[in-house]
C-alpha cells in the first residue's frame, strides 16, 4: 500500500480535525434544515442553498484554526489562497443538495485530505442518521467507531449496485444512461441515491456492493475513496486504472465484482 512518506503531521489529528469540521458542518446543516431553507438555481437543475455555504463556512473555520496555512478545496468557494504544503482539504458541505432542497433524509458532509495528491483522510458525516464514517490510511475504515468491510457478494445476479447522475445529464450523450440501462438487466437491484460520499461509504459497509458514475469532482470522492479502500474495496477509473481524485470516473466495489463491472461499463453500447 502507498503511504506517503516523511508526513509531519500525525494522521490522528488530521483524522480528529476531519471529524470536528464535519460534526459542526453536519451541525448546520440540521439547523438550516430546521429554520428553514434558501434555494439558488446554479443551473437550469443544479441548486444550492443557504445551508451549502453556511456549513462550507463553519467547516472551513474548524480546520483553518487546527491549520492555518493548509490549503482548501471546497465545492462552493473553491481553492482557497493557494499556500505551498503537501496537504489539501478536499471538502464537499452539503453532498446530496437536491435530495436537500427537497427535504429527503439522504445527504451529508464530506471531508478529506489529500497529501501528494492522494487521498489519505475521510470522514463523512450523515446528520439526518447521526452516522459517522471515518478513515485514516492504513488504519481500517469505522461507522460510529466499530469497523466495517466491504460484502462478500461475488457475482453482478445478487449484487445491489447504485449510481449517479451529473448535472450535465441534459448536454451530453455521455450522460450515464446507457450504463444504467445495461446494469439494470444484469443486477439484483439499482438505486439511485443522489449522495455519492454517501454511496461510497455504503459500498464501505457491505449496504451495496458496487457504485459507478461517469462524472464526478474531487469534493464528492475525496473522503469517500478513504472509507472504501480502509473497508477493503476497490476502485479504479472505467479502464481499470487506478482511480485519483482529480479524474472524473469512478468504478468502487467490493473487488470480488470489480472485473464485472469494468466488463459491463466498456460493453459497446450500440452494438450493430
Ligand atoms: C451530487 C451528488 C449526486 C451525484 C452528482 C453530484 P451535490 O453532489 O453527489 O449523487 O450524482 O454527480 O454532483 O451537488 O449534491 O453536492
Ligand atoms: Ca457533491
Ligand atoms: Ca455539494
Amino acid at each position: 500500500m502507498w503511504l506517503p512518506s516523511g508526513l509531519d503531521i500525525p494522521l490522528d489529528s488530521l483524522l480528529s480535525v476531519a471529524t470536528d469540521a464535519a460534526r459542526q458542518g453536519g451541525a448546520v446543516l440540521a439547523e438550516c434544515s430546521r429554520n428553514g431553507v434558501h434555494i439558488e438555481l446554479k443551473q437550469t437543475i443544479n441548486l444550492v442553498t443557504n445551508a451549502d455555504h453556511q456549513a462550507e463556512q463553519r467547516i472551513i473555520d474548524v480546520i483553518h484554526a487546527a491549520f492555518p496555512d493548509h490549503p482548501v478545496l471546497a465545492e462552493e468557494r473553491g481553492l482557497s489562497e493557494p499556500c505551498p504544503s503537501r496537504y489539501k482539504w478536499v471538502i464537499d458541505p452539503l453532498d446530496g443538495t437536491t435530495n436537500f432542497a427537497h427535504g429527503f433524509p439522504a445527504y451529508c458532509v464530506s471531508v478529506g485530505v489529500e497529501c501528494d495528491g492522494r487521498a489519505i483522510i475521510g470522514v463523512v458525516y450523515d446528520p439526518t442518521r447521526d452516522e459517522l464514517f471515518t478513515a485514516q490510511m492504513g488504519h481500517g475504515a469505522y461507522l460510529n467507531g466499530i469497523r466495517i468491510s466491504v460484502s462478500t457478494t461475488d457475482h453482478l445476479d445478487r449484487a445491489l449496485l447504485v449510481t449517479g447522475f451529473a448535472y450535465n445529464i441534459r448536454e451530453t450523450t455521455n450522460n450515464n444512461l446507457d450504463h444504467f440501462a445495461r446494469f439494470a438487466l444484469k443486477v439484483q437491484g439499482l438505486r439511485r441515491t443522489g449522495t455519492a460520499a454517501l454511496d461510497l461509504c455504503y459500498v464501505a459497509a457491505a449496504r451495496f456492493d458496487g457504485f459507478w458514475e461517469v462524472t464526478l469532482n474531487p469534493w464528492d470522492m475525496a473522503a469517500g475513496v478513504v472509507i472504501l479502500r480502509e473497508a477493503g474495496g476497490t476502485v479504479t477509473d472505467f479502464k481499470g486504472a487506478p482511480h485519483s481524485i482529480y479524474g472524473q470516473e469512478l468504478v468502487a466495489s467490493n473487488g470480488l465484482i470489480h472485473q464485472a463491472m469494468l466488463d459491463l461499463l466498456r460493453e459497446d453500447p450500440t452494438p450493430s
